[in-house]
């Protein structure tokens, strides 16, 4: 059942090509447009959204915050993402022209359905991003969007979280076509790149053999650091939370642009930090302030794990060990750039004698509030 792997893990990483393939299929026509019919919320409804609210938790709430970037970009509509379990207590403002975005690979998280109810009883219209067919969130929301990844039976996320964003980026789009924005021209031009990831992430996963090699060294360490910028953060956030997870080690992702307001004093010689680095072309600032960052934290003694485009050779000087991803457009870097990190922390945690499937204390749906 595990396919010849050692873990559903190891199999459910293998999987992501085909997962994120099939969450895309039937769901962009032969013009390259999009056609999401089956979410079943009439253009007229959408075109009227003047707010996007996202509530998830833990991996899917890291989806939510990636989307956040992609429907501000692409919609220009306003986007929050909150922590489901945080949503209903503050009395969120939420109207009939609110668009909630339930994301939940179980669809049974008690957290993120309590937080959905909520939204509904004040009027909001729900639709959910799910992996589970008929389980409980798509059943009480008024529209969904199913994920494609096949059931995902390991405790910690992998495949799932691929699809959520797929799913995330179909919907930003989708709502930047029937509401047209001056985004036109990029909207295809991305419908067109998101076709070609799938290949993309196969590319990554032929390339794993050193992150492995890494992560064995690194068994003994107590912490590890994780920095990002922009959507490379939340990457940088899901980084942490695996290896948190998985190898039960000390292990916290930051927005790279916080560094000087406190977390640099963390840093000390030798403590691996992993920065997921923008791809220069496209917002380059963001890349020149992500590798001077990078040369404060080296100057210090950290050792440098860097997670970039190929060929970008401005970062390479300063990497002591460097992680090639194929080079995407920025909002869709997620995709690639998640993948050496699942790998990373399923090897650090197998270093360690952990049981990478079920970790100790999780549960693969949490049930209780
Ligand atoms: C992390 C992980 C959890 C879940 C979270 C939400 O690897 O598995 O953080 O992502 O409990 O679960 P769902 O998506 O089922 O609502």
């Amino acid at each position: 059942e595990k396919g010849g792997y050692d873990y559903f893990m190891l199999k459910e990483i293998a999987e992501q090509p085909k997962a994120v393939a099939d969450t895309l299929l039937g769901r962009i026509d032969l013009a390259g447009n999009l056609c999401l019919d089956e979410v079943r919320i009439p253009a007229s409804v959408l075109r009227e959204v003047s707010k996007v609210v996202i509530v998830a938790c833990g991996t899917a709430y890291h989806a939510g915050m990636i989307a956040k970037y992609a429907i501000e970009h692409w919609t220009r509509i306003p986007c929050e993402t909150e922590l489901a379990s945080e949503f209903r207590y503050r009395d969120p403002i939420l109207d009939q022209r609110t668009l909630v975005i339930a994301i939940s690979q179980s669809g049974e998280t008690m957290d993120t359905l309590m937080a959905l109810r909520h939204a509904r009883e004040q009027g909001a219209k729900v639709l959910a991003i799910c992996n589970t067919n008929g389980s409980t969130i798509p059943r009480e929301s008024d529209a969904v969007l199913y994920t494609h990844a096949g059931p995902e039976v390991a405790v910690a996320s992998t495949k799932a979280f691929l699809t959520q964003l797929v799913a995330c980026y179909l919907v930003a789009l989708y709502l930047g076509q029937v509401r047209g924005t001056k985004w036109g021209d990029e909207i295809l031009s991305v419908i067109r790149e998101l076709s070609e990831i799938a290949t993309q992430v196969e590319e990554v996963l032929e390339t794993m053999e050193p992150v492995r090699e890494l992560a064995r060294t690194l068994a003994g360490k107590n912490t590890v650091l994780f920095l990002g910028r922009h959507v490379g953060y939340p990457v940088a956030l899901e980084g942490a939370l695996k290896l948190k997870e998985l190898a039960y080690m000390h292990a916290e992702g930051f927005a790279a642009g916080e560094l000087k307001h406190g977390p640099i004093a963390l840093i000390e010689q030798d403590v691996p930090v992993v920065v997921v680095v923008p791809s220069p072309r496209g917002r380059s600032v963001l890349h020149d302030k992500i590798v001077s960052n990078i040369q404060e934290i080296r100057a210090r003694g950290a050792r440098t794990i860097v997670i970039a485009e190929r060929g970008d050779e401005t970062v390479a000087p300063y990497a002591d060990h460097l992680i090639e991803i194929p080079a995407t457009p920025t909002l869709l870097q997620p995709l690639v750039a998640t993948v050496p990190l699942q790998v990373f922390a399923c090897e650090l945690a197998t270093a360690r004698g952990n049981e990478v499937d079920q970790p100790r204390n999780l549960a693969k749906s949490v049930t209780v509030e």
